[in-house]
C-alpha cells in the first residue's frame, strides 16, 4: 500500500501568505464571519480549520448569519435530509445576497464532492459564490483570496480524489473542555448504503508524533475530553510504513502526562477485537466508552450492507468487551429500512438491541444515496412500513435507557463538568467517563474539571447529580 499522500510544507506556506493576502484585503473592515455545520463530528474538526483560517485573516466571529460579511455552511451528503436541510438554509440567504452583493457565501464539505450537487448550485444558487470539495479545503485562503480579487463565482471540487493529509493549518476550537482530533481521514469500506467513501476519499494514517503532538498543546491548552477522530478508527496505521496499529496508539497517548479522557469514534467491527479492548482496560485516561455501530441484526442484511461480520461475531465482541470492562458505555448506530429489509429481518434487529442492552442508540431510517450500489437494490417494503419498524425500535430502545437510567440512582461518580451555568435547579452540565449527559448542582462547581457527584434522579435524556 502506498504511504498518504502529505500536503508539501512549500504549499502550506503558501496558504499563509494568501492568509496575509486577504488580511491585506480587509484591513480596517472589521468584517465577521459565519460558520454553520452539518454532519458529523469530523466536518466540525474541519470547520475548526477553516474558523482558523479566518481568524488569522482577522474576521471576527459571529453567531448571526443576518450580521456576517462572510457566510460558510459545512454540508453533509450522509442522508437526503442532511442534503435538503443545506439547500434550505442557503437558499433562505437569496434575500441577504440581494441587500449585500458584497456578501461571501461560501458552501463545501461532503456536498460540494458530488457532481449532481455542484451543478445545482452552479444553476439554482446564484448566490453562493465560493464552493469547494473536502479536498480542497487547506486550500481555502487562496480561494477566499479568488473570490475577492477575481470577482468571480469560485468552484473547486478537484484535487486528489483519494486524499492528503494537509499538517499546519490553523485552528479555532470552541472553548471548554472538549475537543476533536483527527488521527486519520477517509475510508475504504464502501458500505453499500455509504456515500462517505465516495466524498472522503481512501483511508490514510496521520502520524503519530503529529497526533501527539497535537495532543500535547490541547492538554496544556486545557482541554480534558479529547476525542479521536476517524471513520474507521480501528484501521488506523494500516497504510503507514510504521509498526503501529490503534491499540499501540491508545497506549502511547495514554502515556501522555494530564489529567484528561481520550475517547475514539468510529469503531468497524470487523477490525475492533480483543486488542483494542485489552488496550482500552489497561489504559486509565482511556473512558471506557464504546460506540460500536452493528447497522442490522440479520446477517442477510449485514452481508448485502458489505459490513464483513454476522450478528454472532458482533456478540462474541460485546461479551469480550463487557468482560474486559464491566462498566462499558455502549452506543451503536442502526439503518432501518435497507432495501430488502424484512418484517423478519427487522426482528433480528429488534432482538439484538433487547439482548445488547446499549446506553445509547442512534437509529436512522434508510436513505438512498445515488451513486451507492444498494441505491441499485429492490426494495419492496412501503415508507409507512419503515416508519412503523422505526418507532416500535425507538418504544423499544427508551424502555432500556429508562431501565439503565434507573440503575445510576445514588451512585456516586467522576464527572467532567463541561457547560453551564443557567438559572436551574441543576444549573451545569457534565459528562461521565461514558459520555452519558449530567445535569449537575452544588457548591464551587467549575467548567472544565472533574467532580465527585451523588446521582439523584434520572429521565430517558439525563442524569441529575449533587456535587459531593
Ligand atoms: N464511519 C462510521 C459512521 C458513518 S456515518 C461508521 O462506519 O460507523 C454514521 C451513520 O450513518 C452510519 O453508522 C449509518 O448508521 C448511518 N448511515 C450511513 N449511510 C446511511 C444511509 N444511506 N441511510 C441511512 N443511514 C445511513
Ligand atoms: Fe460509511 Fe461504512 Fe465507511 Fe462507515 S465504514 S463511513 S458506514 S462506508
Ligand atoms: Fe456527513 Fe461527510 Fe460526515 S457525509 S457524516 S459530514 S463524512
Amino acid at each position: 500500500m502506498s504511504l498518504p499522500n502529505i500536503v508539501s510544507k512549500e504549499q502550506i506556506q503558501n496558504q499563509y501568505t494568501y492568509i496575509d493576502g486577504v488580511a491585506e484585503l480587509i484591513r480596517g473592515k472589521q468584517l465577521r464571519a459565519y460558520t454553520h455545520t452539518f454532519g458529523c463530528q469530523q466536518n466540525e474538526a474541519d470547520t475548526e480549520r477553516i474558523r482558523g483560517m479566518l481568524h488569522e485573516m482577522g474576521y471576527e466571529m459571529t453567531d448571526s448569519a443576518e450580521d456576517a460579511d462572510f457566510i460558510l455552511f459545512n454540508t453533509c451528503a450522509v442522508r437526503e435530509h442532511a442534503e435538503e436541510r443545506a439547500f434550505g438554509n442557503i437558499g433562505a440567504l437569496s434575500h441577504l445576497k440581494k441587500r449585500r452583493p458584497d456578501l461571501i457565501i461560501a458552501l463545501c464539505g461532503c456536498m460540494a464532492q458530488q457532481d449532481k450537487n455542484v451543478q445545482k448550485i452552479k444553476k439554482s444558487y446564484p448566490q453562493v459564490t465560493l464552493l469547494f470539495g473536502t479536498h480542497a479545503l487547506w486550500r481555502f485562503p487562496s480561494l477566499l483570496y479568488r473570490t475577492m480579487t477575481e470577482k468571480k463565482r469560485i468552484f473547486d471540487i478537484g484535487g486528489d480524489e483519494n486524499g492528503e493529509i494537509a499538517e499546519g493549518l490553523p485552528v479555532m476550537r470552541e472553548n471548554g473542555a472538549k475537543a476533536w482530533l483527527s488521527i486519520m481521514y477517509g475510508c475504504n469500506n464502501f458500505c453499500t448504503y455509504c456515500i462517505v467513501p465516495y466524498v472522503r476519499g481512501r483511508e490514510r494514517s496521520r502520524r503519530p508524533e503529529e497526533i501527539e503532538s497535537e495532543l500535547r498543546d490541547l492538554i496544556s491548552a486545557g482541554y480534558k475530553d479529547i476525542t479521536l477522530l476517524g471513520q474507521n478508527v480501528n484501521s488506523y496505521g494500516k497504510d503507514l510504513e510504521l509498526d503501529i496499529d490503534f491499540a499501540d496508539l491508545l497506549r502511547r497517548l495514554n502515556a501522555v502526562e494530564g489529567d484528561f479522557l481520550i475517547r475514539f469514534m468510529t469503531s468497524h467491527p470487523k477490525d475492533a477485537g480483543p486488542r483494542l479492548f485489552d488496550a482500552m482496560a489497561d489504559c486509565s485516561k482511556v473512558a471506557k466508552q464504546l460506540h460500536l455501530p452493528f447497522q442490522s441484526g440479520s446477517d442477510e442484511i449485514l452481508e448485502r450492507m458489505n459490513r464483513r461480520y454476522t450478528a454472532a461475531d458482533y456478540r462474541k465482541l460485546i461479551t469480550y468487551a463487557r468482560g474486559k470492562m464491566p462498566n462499558l458505555t455502549l452506543s451503536s448506530d442502526i439503518i432501518v429500512g435497507f432495501p430488502g429489509e424484512t418484517e423478519a429481518d427487522f426482528q433480528q434487529t429488534l432482538a439484538l438491541v433487547q439482548e445488547i442492552q446499549f446506553d445509547l442508540l442512534f437509529t436512522f431510517l434508510y436513505s438512498k444515496r445515488s451513486g451507492t450500489p444498494a441505491a441499485e437494490y429492490e426494495d419492496n417494503a412501503t415508507p409507512a412500513e419503515k416508519q412503523n419498524r422505526f418507532e416500535r425500535l425507538l418504544r423499544a430502545q427508551d424502555e432500556i435507557v429508562a431501565k439503565r437510567q434507573d440503575a445510576y440512582q445514588g451512585k456516586c461518580m467522576r464527572l467532567l463538568v463541561d457547560g453551564g451555568a443557567r438559572g436551574t435547579e441543576y444549573p451545569y452540565t457534565a459528562r461521565t467517563e461514558g459520555n452519558l449527559l449530567v445535569c449537575v448542582r452544588g457548591d464551587d462547581i467549575r467548567i472544565g474539571t472533574f467532580i465527585e457527584a451523588e446521582i439523584e434522579k434520572t429521565s430517558l435524556r439525563c442524569l441529575f447529580a449533587r456535587k459531593r
